[in-house]
């Protein structure tokens, strides 16, 4: 009889533990969904629930993301300046194609250029359906083909069957200067941004979770740092890049195009194919027809040299280059423990890359010493404008995020001064706020 009721008290107490279970994972699947659904369904609208998404994010972007009153507010359209004009006298550059390579700091840049265009009611390519790239590339032709472009302001429903002209892209496309310029204002300039490939390819290793290519490796590496991994991905690099082409051909998802950041990530995403990497000649001819191709190449390491550059090169003001970084990761989560050897290795693995990044570092530092002595002095005033920017926007920075995603985010004040509205959103807002403009357009000629 104890025995038996000893024996009901253990498989009750079993049942509860496994239903205990089961309720704990649910909970942690429904909050992994909640994560996601900031940063993943922001992405995906169509015309039709623009409306309940632009709901959802006021009230997501509320206080937590530091963003005080609505979405539209008078000083977003009319962007006051109080800082002494340029002495330029040519028409400042409106119409720009910025193609974004991944994980070299992009976001920074490509907030600047969504809030210059923004405030000018300049139109972008922006498509109605598909998120407009992020691991993977949109492909213009085909969201053309299918009538999934936003229209451009200011353009009605009949100019519907012409090509519609832009004046700014912003998206992750690969480069395909054909394609593009067929849906550019003629004179458009075309810049992009590099990284040194050492920290560039630990930083897409870590944000794609390259090491899961491991296998039953995986569970020994996972809690190592990151170096541990990239070197063991070093050791066998042809290997691991073969089978994760094998098993992303298995996947219907983003993960196919992961192994387009395995290996030499940016002169792809510039359009250098892949099968052509390891050929150093067609490499340099390559670089050669990107060096006359694009009017701009900004250096992630050079950030705030390379903002300069852009400013004179494009007769901008120095508001239209002042930034909130987004999402920095913080230096210890980064390279610092990268050895030299390593770093040689992994800029070795990606020699195009490198050979790319090198090129374009040194027509940097031309440009820098054509600009003149001023340079010096313009630069540290406005790096000046930037710490004004950060002490009277935010209230300082918090630390986010575990291990090699530690990074920095600004806490923004409230009751904002007006230049600070735009300076403090997020690339999501800015470009929710870009697509709501243009869909205005197109809501009020149907
Ligand atoms: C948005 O803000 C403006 C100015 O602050 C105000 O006039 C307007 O009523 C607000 N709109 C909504 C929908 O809250
Ligand atoms: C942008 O468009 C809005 C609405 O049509 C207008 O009020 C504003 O003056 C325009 N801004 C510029 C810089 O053209
Ligand atoms: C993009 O779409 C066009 C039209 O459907 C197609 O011809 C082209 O091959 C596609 N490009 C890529 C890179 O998939
Ligand atoms: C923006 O693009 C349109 C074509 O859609 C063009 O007519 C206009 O001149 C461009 N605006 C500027 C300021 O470059
Ligand atoms: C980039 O150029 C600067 C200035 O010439 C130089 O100091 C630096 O070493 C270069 N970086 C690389 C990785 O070549
Ligand atoms: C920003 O703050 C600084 C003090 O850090 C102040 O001197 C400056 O006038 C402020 N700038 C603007 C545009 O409000």
């Amino acid at each position: 009889m104890k025995k038996c009721l000893k024996f009901q008290v253990r498989s009750m107490l079993k049942v509860h533990l496994t239903l205990g279970f089961f309720v704990i994972v649910y909970l942690i699947s429904l909050s992994r969904w909640l994560k996601d659904f900031q940063t993943r369904q922001l992405d995906l609208y169509s015309i039709d629930d623009i409306q309940q998404l632009l709901a959802k994010l006021q009230f997501l972007s509320g206080p937590t993301l530091g963003v005080t009153g609505n979405l539209t507010s008078h000083a977003d359209l009319h962007f006051k300046t109080s800082l002494l004009k340029e002495d330029c006298h040519r028409a400042p550059v409106t119409n720009i194609v910025y193609i974004r390579t991944h994980k070299t700091g992009s976001t920074t840049l490509c907030n600047i250029i969504n809030r210059y265009g923004y405030l000018r009611n300049l139109s972008f390519m922006l498509d109605e359906n598909f998120r407009n790239g992020r691991n993977f590339y949109m492909n213009i032709s085909l969201a053309f083909q299918r009538n999934t472009l936003l229209r451009p302001l200011r353009t009605s429903v009949q100019d519907g069957s012409t090509r519609p002209l832009y004046n700014m892209t912003t998206l992750h496309t690969q480069y395909d200067r054909n394609v593009i310029a067929k849906f550019m204002v003629p004179n458009a300039r075309y810049i992009t941004s590099l990284r040194d490939p050492a920290t560039q390819f630990e930083s897409a290793f870590a944000h794609y979770k390259l090491h899961h290519v491991f296998g039953k490796e995986k569970h020994k590496l996972i809690s190592k740092p990151i170096e541990d991994s990239i070197a063991e991905w070093l050791k066998k690099p042809k290997f691991y890049l073969d089978k994760l082409k094998r098993t992303a051909k298995l996947r219907d998802s983003e993960e196919q195009w992961l192994h387009l950041y395995a290996r030499n990530g940016q002169i792809n995403d510039l359009g250098f194919e892949a099968k052509h990497h390891g050929d150093l000649k067609r490499v340099s001819e390559y670089i050669d027809s990107l060096d006359k191709e694009f009017d701009l190449v900004l250096i992630t390491e050079y950030f705030d040299e390379s903002l300069l550059i852009l400013k004179k090169q494009f007769c901008w003001e120095v508001e239209d280059i002042l930034y909130i970084s987004e999402n920095q990761r913080l230096n210890e989560a980064k390279t610092s423990a990268i050895s030299q050897s390593l770093r040689d290795s992994i800029r070795k693995w990606n020699s195009a890359d490198f050979q790319l990044y090198q090129h374009f570092n040194r027509t940097l530092w031309q440009k820098i010493k054509k600009y003149g002595p001023q340079f010096k002095e313009d630069l540290s005033n406005f790096r000046k404008r930037l710490k004004d920017v950060l002490h009277n926007c935010t209230k300082g920075q918090v630390t986010t995020g575990r291990k090699f995603f530690r990074r920095t985010v600004y806490t923004k004040k409230r009751n904002l001064p007006d230049y600070c509205i735009m300076l403090v959103k997020t690339k999501d807002q800015i470009v929710l706020k870009i697509r709501e403009k243009q869909l205005g357009n197109s809501i009020n000629y149907n």
